[in-house]
């Protein structure tokens, strides 16, 4: 047995979430009903063979919300590898690094511009207690959430907040509602912000950083549903107003516009349990009063088809390959269905939806300590990610901040490491492709997607968003879900003179391809075919592939 039982009766607890149930809002066809077009476009390359054809318009004139590039966020939780080892390394060690930790990630993550790091979880976070984690002499616990294992406290806040230094990323800290008091939350803002010569300021300069930190963005609890208290709706809230009041940012630069956003925990899933979580909170807020604020309501959606996840990460079919994806989908009902409810409450957009748990969950890799949440990643979740950053996209002007679960060897991440070695997975490239989307505007794209069916499972043929970027550069995101068939793509430019066309694709020989630390470019981007004949866009997609081009005027 991996698990003592506790730590058997906590991840027990992961395999009856009512949140782990899926929604059943898949379409199969996906019709952008957006705005008109001016130009048709004429194949201008040779037809491949067997390839559908899929018009699609853009009309840049149409431009919409931005795509606030804190969607691209990345989630860093205690949890197996994810830390330790994954950014952590200590001073001492042989692995090169910068004050303990890995050069090789930072340089990695850089190369993404993550824009926010969520720390430290997840469901550790109702249990962490700061100031083990802080100074010379740290306390070692237990981490009974995951695998039960001795949470060392060697990375702690200053940690932290140096690797996001060292990769450029903003601080979304989760504070501990579930086992920690408001007292407890407020020191450590406090700890973390002020500039005066309070005794925590005095601690945290003896500590090595004089200077306040700045914290963004701040996470009221986690699932305060489950791992974080079981709560009702209503318990949770007047705890939420407390800490909302009591916790407070004292960084002077943050007291005008660069405020810390404060983020409640939202709903885990479709059901009246979590209509009734965002009904609660948005009601709430509605009226709410000068001594409390959230500036946002966190949701979790992960993609698992069904709990306990079991479904292989490595080693499947098109059959699997086609479930998981539909599963995916439904990540835009569910982003649907709690947003009608925050618009009653909230028409004006205030409160951002903030999906900070997503990606797919699959069973841990034979071998591996099951509280570690390993899972290999495939071409699958390279083409799961576009999915959901694209639904993210469409869903610009409420979901404004996102966190993938989670960055660094646990679960659908962006980097794998063993010991001095690092792999880079296909869903970091989806992130590195995805960059130019970062701040930039939507832009509506009309087309008829197709329908791709396997199994009796069907699925759009393919997805595609356009944005226009902080220069007014035109860049278009198409994803082919289809594994056999390639797409030939028609595009028709409407508001821009288009010149010349250049991307990226990310494609592999099988659904379930892999980077390997001996084979690492298995699944890794190459130059995409575009042309422009007459201003008009024409691009061939490969089966299963996910590509990004940019348009010169
Ligand atoms: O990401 C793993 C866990 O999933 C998080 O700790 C928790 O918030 C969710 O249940």
């Amino acid at each position: 047995m991996f698990f003592s039982s506790t730590r058997s009766s906590s991840f027990g607890r992961h395999l009856v979430l009512p949140f782990m149930v899926p929604t059943h809002t898949g379409t199969s066809v996906i019709r952008a009903l957006l705005f008109g077009f001016t130009l048709m476009v004429i194949g201008a390359t040779a037809p491949l063979a067997g390839a559908q054809k899929v018009e699609l318009s853009v009309d840049v004139s149409k431009a919409g919300a931005k795509i606030d590039r804190n969607i691209f966020g990345q989630f860093a939780e205690h949890l197996g590898h994810g830390v330790y080892e994954g950014i952590w390394v200590g001073p001492d060690s042989k692995i090169p690094n910068t004050r303990g930790i890995r050069s090789d990630v930072v340089a990695a993550l850089k190369a993404i511009r993550v824009p926010n790091v969520r720390w430290p979880g997840g469901c550790f976070a109702d249990e962490y207690h700061w100031r083990k984690g802080i100074g010379a002499q740290r306390t070692a616990t237990l981490n009974p959430n995951w695998g039960g294992v001795i949470e060392p406290n060697t990375f702690g806040t200053h940690e932290f907040l140096d690797f996001l230094d060292q990769i450029g990323a903003d601080a979304y800290i989760s504070v501990n509602v579930g086992s920690g008091t408001p007292q407890e939350a407020a020191e450590w803002l406090e700890y973390m912000t002020t500039a005066q010569p309070t005794t925590l300021a005095k601690e945290r300069a003896a500590n090595g950083h004089p200077a306040p930190y700045k914290v963004p963005y701040l996470g009221i609890g986690n699932e305060s549903w489950d791992c974080g208290g079981n709560m009702t709706p209503d318990y949770y809230l007047s705890q939420m107003k407390i800490y909302s009041h009591f916790v407070r940012n004292f960084n002077p630069a943050q007291q005008d516009k660069q405020q810390m956003l404060k983020i409640a925990v939202g709903p885990g899933g479709d059901g009246p349990r979590w209509t009734e979580w965002t009904e609660t909170v948005m009601k709430a807020y509605q009226h709410h009063s000068w001594s409390w604020d959230i500036n946002g309501l966190s949701m979790h959606n992960y993609t698992v088809v069904r709990w306990p996840p079991s479904y292989a990460s490595v080693g499947f079919g098109e059959t699997e390959y086609s479930q998981i994806l539909k599963s995916t989908l439904e990540m835009d009902g569910l982003i649907r269905k709690h947003s009608a409810i925050m618009d009653m409450y909230d028409p004006n957009k205030k409160v951002a939806l903030v999906v900070d748990e997503w990606g797919g969950w699959y069973a841990p890799l034979p071998g591996s300590n099951p509280g570690f949440l390993v899972q290999q990643n495939s071409l699958r979740d390279a083409i799961l990610a576009a999915l959901n950053l694209n639904i993210f996209a469409r869903h610009a002007d409420r979901v404004r901040m996102a966190n993938i679960a989670q960055m660094i060897n646990v679960l659908q991440a962006m980097i794998m490491t063993d010991k001095e070695k690092m792999v880079l997975t296909p869903t970091y490239y989806v992130f590195k492709m995805y960059v130019p989307f970062q701040d930039a505007t939507f832009v509506p794209v009309t087309f008829d997607a197709g329908q791709y069916t396997h199994d009796n499972i069907t699925l759009p043929r393919v997805d595609a968003i356009a944005a226009k970027d902080t220069t007014g550069k035109l860049w278009l995101e198409i994803t082919n879900l289809d594994p056999n068939q390639p797409v030939e793509i028609e595009a028709s430019l409407a508001g821009i003179t288009a010149k010349s066309a250049a991307g990226e694709t990310l494609t592999a020989p099988q659904v379930d391809s892999v980077n390997t630390f001996d084979a690492p470019n298995l699944v890794a981007p190459k130059p995409a075919s575009a042309k422009v004949q007459g201003g008009k866009l024409t691009l061939k997609l490969e089966p299963k592939s996910v590509t990004v081009v940019s348009v010169e005027q």
